[in-house]
């Protein structure tokens, strides 16, 4: 990837991350998708007073891509404001791995980045190879 798009995927992540429904976290996410066709979807998360309902930003915006029909993605930003570049959490990595999302962009609001392939952030990963009949 180039770095023009790289940047381009984090600001679109970070627009992402003012539309965060997060009262009871106060911890406020954003994601972009980039998929082959070069359209760009945007993730916020969005929690829930019964907090294990709660969607991470990866996963919103991996479902509205999905349910546009895109089924083949470049690359996934997330940012928040943490200290270092914000990692996907273990559900949303499964979630990546699941569409074979190959580059994942991991930043903050400093401008901290990281950027890993999906085999690094998910090794020894359960897919659909494994799964019986399929
Ligand atoms: N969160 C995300 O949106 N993505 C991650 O990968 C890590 C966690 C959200 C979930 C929750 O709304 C808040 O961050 C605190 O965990």
């Amino acid at each position: 990837m180039i770095k023009q798009d790289v940047e381009q995927l984090v600001a679109c992540a970070i627009e992402a991350r003012q539309q965060s429904y997060s009262p009871y976290s106060n911890f406020a996410v954003g994601a972009a998708l980039l998929c082959e066709d070069g359209t760009i979807y945007k993730g916020c998360n969005i929690e829930n007073a019964s907090y294990g309902l709660t969607n991470c930003a990866e996963r919103t915006a991996i479902f509205k891509a999905i349910s546009e029909d895109h089924r083949k993605f470049k690359a996934l930003a997330v940012v928040a404001d943490t200290e270092g570049p914000c990692a996907p959490c273990g559900a949303c990595r499964q979630v990546i791995n699941e569409f074979k999302i190959p580059t994942i962009i991991m930043a903050n609001l400093m401008g901290n980045m990281k950027i890993v392939s999906i085999e690094e952030l998910l090794p020894f990963s359960f897919s659909d190879c494994d799964v019986v009949g399929k």
